[in-house]
């Protein structure tokens, strides 16, 4: 397989730090020395995860050179659907996607990587030519935007890539992980109140809540895992961390990516990191920086990316991959 086109989407309100400390008890200085980042783009009542996804998919298909007729699989990571049955399908319309299935995998800020993963197998065992896969994120619906401690962090986004079958497959090595252990540690749960349809028979209805997390917790296990599972994605790859082009991971915050960087030994100017302008967009956050650096010239055709993906679950992935056919 191999990944010939990308693209991303973001809505146009933009909120710097600034702005936060008219809602919250925070600073510029707290939220750019901790996390690195400066403002966010946020989506207002009238934009839908599926169009933000769907302006991100129309770019990759027109890097890719590809048509939306040519796409058999639509693949949308995402945690904040429009839809709880999904946006995929949505997506697929608006495309006229007509030959194409689609679907929604949930994997939180992992949901990029394991994306990624899950449509290389569809291309690898020769089920489907063409993949359109989407991270797209509207965390900003779910943000207590009362609770410092997160809604500093979040932005939203889309981001998104074009897989396609390759005589050489680019996709050179993967490692994913979950541990449901520490699952309470970010969540974005659903709140049942009991409801009485009966004497003998109630059912929860009720809400999702605010997303909740322990930062220190989740900061300990990004910055501990996320180095193993790189390390286990390039043995399986047979490659030694000075062969990488490019560290690419989830952008959550920059001391992360400096710790990650500075254990695997990584020289600076090989780090790609957009989330000063960003914040955390979830499962959009490596596309979005991914076909940033693309537009850019900064990633060309043949370098070797390595991506890191970590988040609610708790989940974690690496994956290795060459850029372009
Ligand atoms: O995408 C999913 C993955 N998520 C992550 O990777 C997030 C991982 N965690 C983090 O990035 C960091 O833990 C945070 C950025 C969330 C927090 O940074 P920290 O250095 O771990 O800060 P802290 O939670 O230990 O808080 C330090 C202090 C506290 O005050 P006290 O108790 O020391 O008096 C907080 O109440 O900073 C306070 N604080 C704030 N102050 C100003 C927390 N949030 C804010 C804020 N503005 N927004």
């Amino acid at each position: 397989m191999a990944i010939t086109g990308s693209g991303s989407a973001v809505p146009a309100n933009l909120l710097d730090n600034q702005g936060l400390t008219k809602l919250v008890d925070t600073s510029d200085e707290w939220i750019t020395t901790r996390t690195g980042i400066r403002q966010r783009r946020l989506a207002d009542k009238s934009e839908s995860l599926a169009a933000l996804a769907t302006a991100a998919g129309r770019k990759a298909l027109a890097a890719s050179g590809i048509t939306a007729q040519d796409l058999d699989l639509i693949l949308l990571a995402t945690s904040t659907p429009d839809d709880l049955f999904g946006s995929a399908c949505q997506i697929q319309g608006e495309l006229r996607a007509s030959n194409a299935v689609a679907f929604d995998l949930t994997a939180a800020c992992s949901g990029f990587v394991f994306g990624l993963v899950t449509a290389s197998q569809y291309i690898r065992t020769g089920t489907y030519q063409n993949i359109l896969l989407i991270g797209a994120d509207i965390l900003s619906r779910w943000v207590d935007w009362q609770d410092r401690r997160t809604c500093v962090l979040f932005g939203d986004g889309a981001g998104s890539v074009v897989l396609q079958a390759n005589s050489c497959d680019r996709l050179l090595g993967f490692e994913l992980k979950s541990d449901g252990s520490q699952n309470n540690d970010l969540n974005l749960a659903y709140k049942p109140e009991s409801t009485a349809l009966s004497e003998s028979v109630n059912v929860g209805k009720g809400n999702f809540q605010p997303i909740t997390m322990n930062g220190k917790e989740v900061y300990r296990f990004a910055v501990q895992k996320v180095p193993e599972v790189i390390d286990k994605a390039l043995f399986r790859a047979n490659l030694s961390v000075d062969q990488i082009d490019w560290l690419l991971l989830h952008q959550a915050n920059q001391r992360i990516i400096d710790a990650v960087r500075s254990r695997l030994n990584i020289p600076e100017h090989k780090v790609i990191s957009n989330l000063a302008y960003y914040g955390n967009t979830s499962a959009a956050s490596i596309p979005l920086a991914l076909d940033e650096a693309v537009q850019q010239g900064k990633i060309k055709p043949g370098d070797v990316i390595v991506t890191s993906g970590f988040g609610a679950g708790l989940s974690w992935g690496a994956a290795i991959f060459q850029w372009g056919r």
